[in-house]
């Protein structure tokens, strides 16, 4: 038999996986990511083995996820499309190098994932795959699985004595790891309607949020929060802090339609009170640090970067390159953000740092202005010059 190496969920498709894949005469050892999911990894690990893995291995990925992932995508400013912290998107390259480690040390032929041909995750696990192990066989059995319906898939689950869960489905298509939580299908694919409140599970209903605002301070060493309200955190534990006060002020929900690489336009809800807060307040703190041009020209290289990620180009050069200029826009960026947190709002009221270029005495329009307004004249004349006939 040969060996190969799943990315395993602990859902039908991937518990279904494993059977199909011993009928074609291959073994399956398991590769299960905890990026902050939350689910009982003892009772997925025993499915594995019951559906048939020959191995499991169940990995923490928490700390890498953050640490090595969000951080830098929170550096490069990179939302998606403008609004998508890409929580789902920066897990996948994650698990996908992961999984290409087992399979080496387990001296493993091929690499198998659960993806549908519809969506993106195909992509970031498939690109990582041939990056790292060109040589290695891909497997993706639900492109080319011969079940059409979700009912066949459960007989055949059945029929291999995988368990399957006896409480209803839930209409919604859910992602969820420690950055964020996404949510699609069911009703939400009518672009139209409101999202129904009980797809929330991070975020309280804005309106029962408390009456009162809540008040973080964030401080920032070169681009990267180190402490909330003066006390310190490692990354990981900053994230959960802000989801957790995040969450019960309603901050950090996201509706939007979304273009997939594959060409689909589709309707996704996002929650992700952490990343919301630190999008806005290192952004924030840039624009007091950073001169104009700086600024500016950086915007087009986040939009870039929100792009290879989101298309699974995470392990390319262009990448790299820009997380080396990062590294260097960030130099200055250190101080700290006041950010108020109300009713579903996350909004920045005040901002500090030791390298501010805001000049009070140039602003000002009261006493002590030391802008020198006769300039201004001369200024403008050479300024029109261009455009004169
Ligand atoms: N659209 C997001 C992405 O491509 C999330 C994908 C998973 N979403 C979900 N609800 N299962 O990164």
């Amino acid at each position: 038999m040969k060996k190969v190496v799943l990315a395993y969920s602990g859902g039908l498709d991937t518990s279904c996986i494993i059977p199909w894949l011993k009928e074609r005469g291959y073994e399956t050892i398991a590769v299960v990511g905890d990026v902050g999911q939350g689910d009982d990894f003892e009772a997925i690990k025993k499915k594995a083995l019951k559906s048939g893995a020959s191995k499991v291995y169940c990995l923490n990925l928490q700390k890498e996820l953050i640490e090595n992932y969000a951080l830098p995508a929170l550096k490069a400013g990179a939302l998606y499309e403008s609004k998508y912290n890409l929580a789902c998107a920066l897990s996948r390259p994650l698990i996908a190098e992961k999984q290409v480690e087992v399979a080496r040390k387990e001296k493993a032929q091929g690499l198998v994932h659960g993806c549908t041909g519809k969506g993106n995750d195909q992509v970031r696990f498939e690109v990582t795959y041939r990056l790292m192990e060109p040589k290695m066989e891909v497997i993706a059995p639900v492109r080319v699985w011969e079940f059409k319906t979700r009912d066949e898939e459960i007989d055949y689950a059945k029929a291999q004595g995988i368990p399957v869960p006896v409480t209803k489905k839930s209409p919604y298509s859910i992602d969820t790891n420690v950055y964020g939580r996404a949510i699609e299908c069911g009703v939400l694919e009518d672009p139209w309607k409101e999202p129904p409140e009980d797809i929330y599970k991070l975020t309280t209903d804005p309106k029962k949020a408390p009456n009162t605002p809540a008040y973080v301070e964030i401080e920032f060493t070169q681009g990267v929060p180190k402490k909330i309200d003066g006390t310190a955190y490692q990354p990981l534990e900053l994230v959960k802090r802000l989801n957790e006060i995040g969450g019960k002020h309603g901050v950090g929900r996201t509706d939007m339609i979304e273009n997939r690489l594959v060409g689909i336009k589709s309707r996704e809800i996002y929650e992700n009170p952490a990343g919301a807060i630190l999008h806005l307040a290192i952004r924030d703190l840039e624009s007091l640090v950073l001169d104009r041009e700086s600024l500016r020209f950086k915007e087009a290289l986040s939009l870039k970067y929100a792009e290879l990620t989101y298309n699974g180009l995470w392990w390319t050069p262009l990448k790299a390159q820009l997380d080396a200029y990062f590294e260097k826009y960030h130099e200055t960026t250190t101080g700290t953000v006041r950010v108020k947190l109300y009713k579903g709002k996350a909004t920045v009221v005040g901002r500090k740092s030791k390298f501010s270029r805001y000049s009070e005495k140039m602003a000002t329009y009261g006493e002590g202005d030391v802008f020198d307004q006769s300039l201004a004249d001369g200024f403008i004349k050479l300024w029109t010059v261009p455009y004169q006939k």
